[in-house]
This record gives C-alpha cells, sequence and structure tokens, in this order.
C-alpha cells in the first residue's frame, strides 16, 4: 500500500515537472529564434544601407563621375568598416578588390531589391553563423560585393541565452513548487487520508471517517467513501444484535433440548430394563405350564437369576453415566458369552423363527466388563432381529476373529484375518460380526445410527439409545463398533483390544 502511495505521487510529481521543463525549454528556443532573427534583420539593414550609399555614389545625378564614385565607395566601405570590399564594372573587371571574399557559395538568407545576402556558417539548430557575404548591383558600376562579420552579434546573443537560461530555471522552480503545493492540497494530503481511514476502519475502528474538504472527484469519493462507512457500521451493528439474539436463542434451545434429553433418557432406561423383563416373561410362561423335570426346572430358574442381575446392572450402568465409577475389568471369553448372549435372547418374542448361527474363531481373552459386553451384543442382535421382522429369511450370523493391525494406525486397514502371529509394530483385535440378512441401513442413515435417541423404529419400540450405550462401552474398553451394508442387510463389527502387541 505505502509502495503504492509513493507511486502515485512520483507519478503525478514527475507529470509535472517533464510538462513543465519540456514547455518552457520550447518556449525559451522559440525566443531565442525570434531574437537571433530580429538581430539579422539589424544587420541586414545595416547593408542595405552600405548598399545604398555606393548606389549613390555612381548616381550620374552626383556628376562625380566613375572614378569619383570609386573613391567615394570606397571611403564608405572604410566608414562601415568593412575590409573585404570588392566592385566590379559591368564587364566583371575589378575596380576595387580590398581583403579577400569567402570561398564557397554560402546560404541565401536575403534576396530583395537587387541584393543578397549568403550567410556562412551557422543553422537552425546552431544559432547565426560567423559573417555574411552581400552582394549587390549597382546601376552604373556593375556589382559590389563585401562581408559583415557577425561577431557583435553573436556576443550579444550569448548573454541573451544565458538571461533565457537563467529565466526559464526560475520559472521551471516557482511552476514546479506551485504545481506540487496544489497536486498536494487537492489531491494527494485528501488521498492519504481516504488511504489512512479505509486502514483505520479495516482495522475494527467503525467510527472513523475521512475528513477531506476538498471541492473535486477525491472530495465526492470521500462522501462516498464515508456514507458507505456510515452503512458499514449500521450494518455490522445490526449482525452483532442478530448474532446476540441467535445466542440466546441457541442457548434457550439447548436448555430445552436438554430437557427433552433427560426425558428421552429415562424412556431409555426403561427400554434397557425392557430386554431383561421380556425373557423374564418368558421363563415366566415356561415355568406356568408346569411340564418340567427338576433339572429343567433348575436351569430356567438360573436363566431367571441372570436377567434379574442385568436389569441391576443395568440400573448400575446408568447409574454409572450420572457418577461414572470404573468397575474392574475382568478376562471374558467371547465365544462363551456370545453363546451364552444369544441362548437368553432365543426366548424372545422378535427371535422366532430367527436362525441364529454361531461360527467361532479362536480367539484371545479380553479385559472387560462381562456384563457390559454382553449388553452391547444384546443390542446388536436384537437390532439385527429386529431388522428382519416381517420378513421371509430370518438369519443372524454371528462369528469371531483374530486380526493384526498397525499399532501407530489405532484402526488401520486389516491385515490377516488369521493365524494369532503378532509381527513387529502391530497389536491384536479380536473381533465379533454380527450380519443379518434384513432391511439394511438407509443410505442417508448411516452416518446417524450412532447418535443418541437416532431411532427408525416406532414409538415404544425403540429409544435410539442402543447403538449409542453400546458404542461407549466398547470405546471405553479401547475398541470400536464399526457397520457396513452387505449384500440383502447390514453387518456390524466390534473390535476389542486382546492387549498383545509388538512394539
Ligand atoms: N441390523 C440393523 N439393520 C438395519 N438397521 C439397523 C440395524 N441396527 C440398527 N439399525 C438402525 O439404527 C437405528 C438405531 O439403532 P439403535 O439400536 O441405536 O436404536 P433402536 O434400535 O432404534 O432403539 P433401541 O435400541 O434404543 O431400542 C435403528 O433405529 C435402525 O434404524
Ligand atoms: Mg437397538
Amino acid at each position: 500500500m505505502k509502495r503504492k502511495g509513493q507511486g502515485i505521487r512520483f507519478q503525478l510529481i514527475a507529470g509535472i515537472v517533464i510538462m513543465t521543463i519540456a514547455g518552457i525549454g520550447l518556449v525559451g528556443f522559440m525566443s531565442i529564434k525570434i531574437v537571433e532573427r530580429s538581430a539579422l534583420l539589424w544587420k541586414i539593414s545595416q547593408a542595405e544601407d552600405t548598399v545604398g550609399f555606393v548606389r549613390a555614389s555612381f548616381n550620374p545625378a552626383a556628376g562625380g563621375g566613375q572614378a569619383w564614385g570609386v573613391r567615394f565607395a570606397e571611403a564608405i566601405a572604410k566608414e562601415a568598416g568593412i575590409s573585404d570590399f570588392r566592385l566590379s564594372a559591368p564587364d566583371g573587371s575589378p575596380l576595387v578588390a580590398a581583403g579577400r571574399m569567402p570561398s564557397g557559395m554560402g546560404e541565401l538568407i536575403y534576396d530583395a531589391g537587387g541584393m543578397e545576402a549568403y550567410m556562412y556558417g551557422g543553422g537552425f539548430m546552431t544559432g547565426i553563423g560567423d559573417f555574411m557575404r552581400v552582394s549587390a548591383s549597382v546601376p552604373g558600376a556593375g556589382r559590389v560585393e563585401f562581408v559583415l562579420g557577425l561577431d557583435e552579434v553573436n556576443e550579444d546573443m550569448g548573454s541573451v541565452r544565458k538571461f533565457l537560461a537563467l529565466y526559464a530555471i526560475i520559472d521551471s522552480i516557482v511552476i514546479i513548487a506551485f504545481g506540487v503545493y496544489f497536486l498536494s492540497r487537492s489531491i494527494l494530503q485528501p488521498l492519504k487520508k481516504l488511504e489512512e481511514s479505509a486502514k483505520s476502519i479495516a482495522g475494527g475502528k467503525l467510527f472513523d471517517r475521512a475528513d477531506v474538504a476538498v471541492d473535486n472527484e477525491v472530495g465526492s469519493l470521500a462522501t462516498s467513501f464515508n456514507s458507505m462507512a456510515e452503512r458499514l457500521e449500521d450494518e455490522i451493528k445490526s449482525l452483532e444484535r442478530v448474532n446476540l439474539e441467535l445466542t440466546t436463542m441457541q442457548e434457550e434451545l439447548l436448555r430445552s433440548s436438554t430437557l427433552a434429553a433427560v426425558g428421552r433418557l429415562a424412556a431409555g432406561i426403561a427400554h434397557e430394563i425392557g430386554n431383561p423383563l421380556g425373557a423374564l416373561n418368558g421363563y415366566m410362561e415356561i415355568l406356568s405350564k408346569g411340564s418340567l423335570d427338576p433339572a429343567e426346572f433348575k436351569d430356567i430358574i438360573a436363566r431367571a437369576g441372570r436377567e434379574t442381575d442385568r436389569i441391576d446392572s443395568i440400573v448400575r450402568d446408568f447409574l454409572e453415566v450420572a457418577r461414572p465409577a470404573r468397575k474392574a475389568a475382568s478376562p471374558v471369553d467371547l465365544n462363551a458369552l456370545l453363546a451364552e448372549t444369544i441362548d437368553a435372547l432365543s426366548v424372545r418374542g422378535d427371535f422366532s423363527g430367527v436362525d441364529v448361527s454361531v461360527l467361532s474363531g479362536e480367539v484371545p481373552q479380553v479385559m472387560a466388563d462381562e456384563g457390559k459386553l454382553r449388553q452391547v451384543f444384546s443390542n446388536l442382535l436384537i437390532n439385527a432381529a429386529q431388522a428382519m421382522e416381517g420378513m421371509e429369511k430370518k438369519a443372524i450370523t454371528v462369528s469371531t476373529h483374530f486380526e493384526t493391525r498397525p499399532a501407530q494406525l489405532k484402526f488401520g486397514r486389516r491385515k490377516s484375518d488369521q493365524p494369532m502371529e503378532m509381527k513387529h509394530g502391530e497389536r491384536g483385535y479380536a473381533l465379533v460380526r454380527i450380519k443379518d440378512t434384513g432391511a439394511g441401513v438407509a443410505p442417508l442413515d448411516a452416518a446417524r445410527i450412532f447418535d443418541p435417541f437416532f431411532t427408525t423404529k416406532e414409538v415404544g419400540k425403540g429409544t435410539g439409545l442402543g447403538l449409542f450405550v453400546s458404542q461407549s462401552i466398547i470405546k471405553a474398553c479401547g475398541g470400536e463398533i464399526t457397520f457396513r451394508s452387505v449384500e440383502g442387510g447390514a453387518e456390524f463389527t466390534v473390535a476389542l483390544p486382546t492387549g498383545e502387541e509388538r512394539a
């Protein structure tokens, strides 16, 4: 910006200087030419006088005859200070030949009344020459020729030139000084003020205005600039007001949505307890039929006990959300836990007609809270079963795998499913895949299924907490839940670190 400002200043001043010098130079040159011309005319009129006297000497009216005329002409030349003088008879024979005539013709500068004047040396640019030769007809004698020196004229021209040069310099200084002063007052200073205000406004001083009082385009630019700044200030102020309103509104919205969330969380608690209660209902039905042998009876009672424990554990979980207290993790055998969970769910209505197949791979134990893992797998399995509701083919495939992943990329690309061999810089993971043949997840929903309270299920059936709670449980164990659409259904993968690592 600074350089640009200097640029316009420099350009304008350079323009003034160049124009002034060119103008004054031209005027000076023209003046010199005019003075030169009048000096030459003066010299020519001297020559005319001399020729006039010579002609008069031979005038028959003077009555002196030719010899007298010659003597008289010589005297005139002497009187006029002419040393190179030539007088010739009509037949060309010399009557007087004093001094010498210059060689060459010279430049014709005058030709009138039978008199010609030729200049030697000098020119348009170099000025007046060194001398001039005059040649004129003399009635009664023949021709007179003489040389007039121009030294005197040249000397005068020298001082005229000096005077004009001095005049031109003083003139230029005065004009340039005034030019720069007015330019600075009317354009440069107002522009500078405008620039300063613009910078100040850009720097946040919205109230700043350009104080420019000149009556030209820069002045009207400043007026427009000021009204623009005015509008900008108004707009920014109203934007700030709107922003404040928006923030207040957002806070209100957050408060009301938090209230709603609390309500839904309560509903969520009820839902989570609903799953084991459903199982308990199933066991009670079986028990009420009363056709069980003592061993089966004992088994059902044990199962019912586990579901009651689950209710207890869920209530504790939600208490933990409010007041987190870490439960000690213990080694969990995933294959056994999955078999148990599937078994417990099989009595639910959701699972009637569902074909659950298990492909148990060789996986090491994982360190986790078993009750919580059970909760995760139940959620995933129930989701799978519910996604297939009303469909002809209902199949869930549960499989377990071991996988190694690069240690530095926490969840990098899969390396291998088996065998359980660790390479350097790798970490071991136990994977549980739950694949169903249900409706799948709509592409638009895929990004939101892990959000709390996101559900596509009818009111009373789903609260949208299942995947959210499950993900937070798995994340707490250092693992992750991922999801992908597979042909004719969905596949959820739970990855849990096995604690095996090679740095
Ligand atoms: N296996 C699946 N196939 C198709 N969609 C699924 C599957 N699992 C989850 N979803 C979708 O993700 C949504 C969220 O699931 P999430 O388990 O969090 O809640 P929910 O099942 O709707 O309710 P809740 O689990 O609280 O009873 C579901 O409503 C459903 O649209
Ligand atoms: Mg669910």
